[in-house]
């Protein structure tokens, strides 16, 4: 992982993705890669991750305070030597991403270059496209939106080389329909950089050529699901396909395809984090940071104070909670995540304190996975709704402890047998919920019991 790291943080001071220094510093930095890489001293490995030096911000427009137009943009470092990155070519753009040891920021935390690598394959005719996934319907999940409205210039470059490493003719970014004021800056973005030369007809003056177009969608999380958002793309219902074919081989109209979020088009490690914290915030900050260090230094810590933590979903909605225990030192990375049985997601955090009926709340996302099935696997067709049944029985105990095992049962019947990753996403809450609050799920059953007893 150290070196992963060590590569991610030569990349961000290289390539245009994750550009943030000031034009002026950049022309030294690639002799500087160059003379680290052929160094033999060994670098002492990295113990502590976080806070962020500040001179090491990709968006330094995150909270909107400055011009998100391209002359601000420019200001900032982007669109900076981008010509020179495209003349490169794809190879070089790939070994960069693969080096860096970047993962998709969609949700799964798939290898970016190996990804963006399948695209490669001898020319059979077909155009190959890069689709953009802005639709960002994860709950809790607000990461993808800031950039889009205030730093959409990052993204617009972005796409420009993402689509390069790939030999894509075009972008196309898939907004979710109530993004308005994101899709109309992206717009924006887009116009002044096609009047710029920078995209279109000889990108940059580099020779080729590349096209970014916007397409609302209408608001359904599924749409976010990268099949599904093709689907919708070609003007059909956004139902998941069944892979083989991968998109990679067949996607959007038929086409080489590979579907990217947002952010790992534009590049930065973004936090959300929501729910019973003093302030609410989206922040950039080291991967691997502390998740206490990260709530404390940046969302102004819980309510109520760390002792008041009861649980935290690291992810988004679709990974599994965990307590404080685990809270108190886990940090936010994608492995460390992963050894205590939860996941990186989205990176956003849903931070519950003990004013929080952890049963009520885990019931509720099941409500919402229910709601946004596409209804095409019986699994998670029937599957949600039998485990939201449950959970609404669970909140006030009326239930029998044997059932938290069949309900357990259950979600493992979802998980892994559907199309797509949503039966994942509602099996795992409640299996969290399970591994960690079963003696809280016992306590109200047994309560519901006594009360039941006096009646009679
Ligand atoms: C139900 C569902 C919803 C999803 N929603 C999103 C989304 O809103 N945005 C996103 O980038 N990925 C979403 N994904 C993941 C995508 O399918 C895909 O893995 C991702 O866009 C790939 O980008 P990455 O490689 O940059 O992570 C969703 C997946 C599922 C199963
Ligand atoms: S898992 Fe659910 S949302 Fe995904 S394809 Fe199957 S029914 Fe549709």
């Amino acid at each position: 992982m150290n070196i992963l790291r060590r590569n991610m943080a030569s990349l961000c001071r290289l390539s245009p993705l994750c550009r943030n220094a000031a034009p002026q510093q950049l022309p030294n930095q690639l002799s500087v890669f160059i003379a680290r890489t052929n160094t033999t001293e060994a670098k002492p490995a990295k113990t502590k991750y976080g806070p962020m030096k500040d001179e090491d911000r990709i968006f330094t427009n995150l909270y909107g305070r400055h011009d998100w137009g391209i002359k601000g943009a420019k200001a900032r470092g982007d669109w900076y030597k981008t010509k020179e990155i495209i003349l490169k070519g794809h190879e070089w753009i790939l070994k960069e991403i693969t080096t860096s040891g970047l993962r998709g920021r969609g949700g799964a935390g798939f290898p970016t270059g190996m990804k963006w690598g399948f695209m490669n394959k001898p020319d059979d005719g077909r155009p190959k496209y890069l689709v953009v996934n802005a639709d960002e319907g994860e709950p809790g999940t607000c990461k993808d939106r800031e950039i889009m409205r205030h730093d959409p210039h990052k993204l617009v470059e972005g796409c420009l080389v993402a689509g390069r490493s790939m030999g894509a003719r075009a972008a196309y970014i898939y907004i979710r329909g109530e993004f308005y004021n994101e899709a109309s800056n992206l717009q924006i973005a887009i116009n002044e950089a096609y009047k710029d030369g920078l995209i279109g007809k000889n990108a940059c003056g580099s020779g080729y050529d590349f096209d970014v177009y916007v397409h609302r969608g209408a608001g359904a999380y599924i749409c976010g699901e990268e099949t599904s958002l093709i689907e919708s793309l070609e003007g059909k219902a956004g139902k998941p396909r069944l892979k083989p074919p991968f998109p990679a081989d067949v996607g959007v109209f038929g086409c080489p395809t590979t579907v990217a979020n947002v952010e790992t088009v534009a590049v930065a490690p973004l936090f959300n984090i929501s729910g019973h914290v003093n302030n609410p915030t989206t922040v950039e900050e080291e991967m691997s940071i502390p998740l206490r260090e990260l709530i404390e230094r940046h969302a102004g810590g819980v309510i109520g104070g760390w002792d008041n933590l009861l649980a935290v979903i690291p992810g988004g909605s679709s990974v599994p909670l965990i307590p404080k225990s685990i809270c108190d030192d886990v940090m936010m990375d994608f492995d460390a995540l992963i050894q205590v049985q939860s996941g990186l997601g989205t990176a956003a955090i849903i931070v519950m304190n003990k004013s929080a009926d952890v049963v009520r709340c885990i019931a509720r996302l099941i409500e919402f996975y229910k709601h946004e099935s596409c209804g095409q696997c019986t699994p998670c067709r029937e599957g949600t709704g039998w485990m939201l049944k449950i959970m609404n029985r669970f909140i006030t105990g009326n239930a029998r402890p044997d059932e938290i095992d069949m309900l357990y049962e259950l979600s493992k019947q979802i998980e892994g047998h559907t199309i797509c990753a949503l039966g994942d996403g509602a099996a795992w809450p409640v299996q969290g919920l399970i591994r960690h609050f079963r003696p809280e799920l016992e306590r109200r059953m047994k309560e519901h019991e006594q009360k039941q007893a006096a009646r009679a």
